[in-house]
């Protein structure tokens, strides 16, 4: 009876040994590879978070992995972690969990694509937990690493990033190297976002502050805090808070037990609180998608000058929001995407520029509240608008005139930086000089 009892709890339990291949702790000197779709290696107990290798969608169908942390149970699989944003793991790479060097990811040649760190000793398991946060831990469950506090672009609630502490925006939606945004508490308590230059990394002057410095108002802040509600803030030596929230809106107790919360810096340089429903039986015709609550900076199209760069759109190209707050770039009439599979990188001229370029050629498209604020090389005031269009038409360094209240002409020469479009410039007139059609 016994023995038939076994047979039976043998056959009740094989099936779910056969699917339950995934864990949510894994042993030092245990491994996976990169195979086909998607490979889980450690799954949360509750079930909401994957550790393991998910497929770049990279159209160009090449095989490439990333090691990453994604949400398991909504369709997007959304990636909330990962590794090896700047080396993908080509298919048949290798993450192993070693006792001195934590995760090490090796590509099927030999070649070492990352690594949590250099040397430590000791580690003994891996665990995921409900938060999505992967924890090394030694043989007394202490933890000696964890994603929480080496974060990516992504914040999750019960996050904190200390000061020092960095998020680093991915450079397109779909590609996981480095980008040209940070977000960045300072040693001196002030949040931080400010775009760098690549590949250097030489960070420009930010375009959004929290402001959180010591002074005679206020106190320095101390970490930047998204708690397990939902609230994102800057919490300060005196335990006051500074929202990011740019309404004071923030998700409602019983919505972070309704939806998933992710606080994300995007390729583009806005920084987004999303929700996205944890259960949604009964809206299955509809598709579910991650819905922003709030973004910082309100509007990055106008949020700052960036003096050594070209901005947030590329040069010669023009900054406009859609209608949650991210920018969209566009080249001005005359002018063509250098690289037409980054459309927000720079423009250039469909013609040649340049002094010995017969000017009767020439001919302007006209833009209202678009401007290039860092890029003129002379202002002529009084002038009327005539005036201002005649002398750039004569002007062969002139790209661009920009006529603006009611009597003054700024000259601007390419490439032009800082494009955007901007309401508050009550109706000024943007000359962009093109070649006569004929
Ligand atoms: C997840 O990890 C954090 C950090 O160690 C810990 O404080 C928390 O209790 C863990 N949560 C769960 C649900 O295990
Ligand atoms: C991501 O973009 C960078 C910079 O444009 C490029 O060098 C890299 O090859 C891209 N990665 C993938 C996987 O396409
Ligand atoms: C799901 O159904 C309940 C009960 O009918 C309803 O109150 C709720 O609004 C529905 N939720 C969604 C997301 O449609
Ligand atoms: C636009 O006009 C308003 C009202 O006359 C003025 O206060 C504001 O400074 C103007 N904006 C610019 C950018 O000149």
């Amino acid at each position: 009876m016994a023995f038939h009892f076994l047979i039976l709890l043998l056959f009740i339990l094989f099936p779910f040994n056969v699917l339950a291949q995934t864990r949510d702790t894994v042993s030092a000197g245990d491994s996976i590879s990169a195979g086909d779709g998607y490979s889980t290696w450690l799954l949360s107990p509750s079930g909401d978070f994957s550790f393991g290798f998910h497929p770049l969608d990279d159209h160009h169908n090449n095989d490439l992995f990333l090691l990453s942390i994604w949400y398991a149970k909504i369709p997007d699989k959304t990636i909330v972690w990962y590794a090896n944003g700047d080396k993908p793991a080509p298919k048949g790479s290798k993450v192993q969990l070693t006792s001195d060097r934590g995760l090490v990811l090796t590509s099927p040649n030999g070649y070492e694509l990352w690594k949590s760190f250099d040397a430590i000793s000791g580690v003994a398991l891996a665990a995921l937990n409900d938060t999505g946060n992967l924890l090394l831990q030694d043989h007394k469950f202490k933890v000696v690493w964890e994603t929480f506090k080496d974060p990516r672009d992504t914040l999750l609630p019960t996050q904190i990033l200390y000061k020092g502490g960095k998020l680093f925006s991915r450079r397109f939606e779909t590609n996981f190297s480095t980008g040209r945004y940070q977000i960045f508490l300072q040693q001196d308590g002030n949040l931080v976002f400010y775009s760098v230059n690549l590949p250097s990394g030489y960070a420009n002057e930010n375009y959004f502050e929290s402001g959180t410095v010591a002074s005679k108002s206020s106190n320095a802040g101390r970490l930047l805090v998204f708690d397990s509600s939902g609230d994102l803030y800057v919490l300060k030596d005196d335990n006051q808070r500074f929202s990011l929230s740019p309404s004071g809106k923030t998700p409602s107790n019983d919505m972070s037990t309704r939806f998933y919360l992710r606080a994300t810096l995007n390729f583009d340089g806005v920084f987004s609180l999303y929700q996205y429903p944890k259960d949604n039986k009964n809206s299955s015709d509809q598709k579910q998608s991650w819905i922003p609550l709030w973004s910082q900076p309100e509007n990055i199209c106008t949020s700052s000058l960036v003096s050594a760069g070209s901005g947030v759109c590329g040069y010669n190209s023009i900054c406009d929001l859609n209608d949650v707050q991210r920018p969209i770039c566009h080249c001005p009439k005359g002018y063509s995407l250098i690289d037409p599979n980054d459309a927000y990188g720079s423009c250039k001229p469909d013609f040649t520029q340049g002094c010995e370029e017969d000017r009767k050629l020439h001919d302007f498209e006209v833009l209202i509240n678009t401007d290039w604020p860092l890029s003129d090389y002379v202002l002529q005031r009084p002038f009327t608008e005539e005036e201002c269009k005649q002398s750039c038409l004569e002007d062969c360094f002139c790209s661009v005139a920009i006529f603006r209240l009611g009597d003054s002409c700024w000259k601007k020469k390419i490439p032009l930086s800082n494009g955007r479009v901007d309401v508050n410039l009550n109706n000024s007139k943007a000359f962009i000089k093109v070649k006569t059609k004929n």
